[in-house]
């Protein structure tokens, strides 16, 4: 779905793009020219960064047991 619809950008781009390493809304805008039209795009972006940088967070949290796991056996 377009979020950006000056620079026809869609949410899966923009949640690429925070996969990518953009981790806040300044780097989206240099990276995908957007909010330079009406502006109307930023509140939606920065949801859809939100929820992104969440998911991230939530993956590498999960990552991080599983690597505490096997030390903890090698300590036993
Ligand atoms: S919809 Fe993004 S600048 Fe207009």
């Amino acid at each position: 779905m377009y979020v950006c619809i000056c620079s026809a950008v869609s949410d899966t781009t923009i949640q690429q793009e925070v996969e990518n390493g953009a981790k806040d809304l300044k780097s989206l805008v240099e990276r995908l020219d957007l909010g330079k039209g009406c502006a109307r795009c930023v509140a939606a972006v920065k949801d859809i960064l939100e929820d992104q940088l969440l998911k991230i967070e939530a993956a590498e949290a999960i990552a991080i047991p599983q690597s505490s796991t096997s030390l903890a056996c090698k300590a036993a």
